[in-house]
């Protein structure tokens, strides 16, 4: 299986906000965001670190996986999630050696993504989850930002010509100029 990177290491806590305030405040973590995260009955708090983020888990109900972990073994490390090239291939070659899987087809997340489990009996104790995230070419994050400013650019452009007073044109066609937009190219997720 070829692994690229941890993407991330979550962590379950009975009081998010103030496992958070320690995270960020004690060991000064970045707190990027607390969402919940309804199909999983958990509120997540995201602390990127890196190329890699860690994650707080608060279970929102009593029956989850999440929250029966909690009350079994208390706080601590509840998975460990590694990128992979090709989800269905690393899948299909881990049930080919006998390993136990949680999920043997890979499930969609948000954004594209594809994840699994892999179970903790045959990992040494660790729930073992695995994404395949959808391919970003390099450079379209920087090309989506450049688009988003030359965008503002227009739209204010376009805003100073609409309330500027009216100008008497010499040849007076009265078309001023037509500013078009181009349909978005930047894929989302
Ligand atoms: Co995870």
């Amino acid at each position: 299986m070829a692994v690229k990177r941890i993407d991330h290491i979550a962590i379950v806590v009975p009081d998010i906000d103030e496992a958070a305030a320690f995270y960020r405040d004690v060991l000064g973590l970045t707190l990027e965001r607390i969402e919940h995260v309804a199909e999983q009955e958990v509120v997540v708090a995201f602390f990127p670190t890196g190329d890699s983020e860690v994650e707080l888990l608060q279970p929102t109900t009593a029956d989850s996986g999440v929250a029966r972990f909690l009350e079994k073994r208390g706080p601590g490390i509840h998975h460990l999630c590694l990128e992979v090239e090709d989800i269905c291939r690393t899948l299909a070659d881990l049930k080919a050696r006998g390993v136990e899987l949680i999920n043997e087809e890979p499930l969609q997340g948000s954004g594209g993504k594809k994840m699994a489990f892999i179970h903790p009996r045959s990992t040494y104790g660790v729930l073992v989850e695995l994404y395949e995230l959808p391919r970003r070419p390099r450079g379209l994050d920087r090309l989506a930002l450049e688009v988003r400013a030359l965008r503002a650019g227009v739209s204010g452009f376009w805003e100073a010509l609409r309330t500027a007073p009216p100008i008497e044109q010499p040849n007076g066609n009265g078309k001023g100029i037509t500013l078009k937009a181009e349909g978005d190219i930047i894929p989302e997720g």
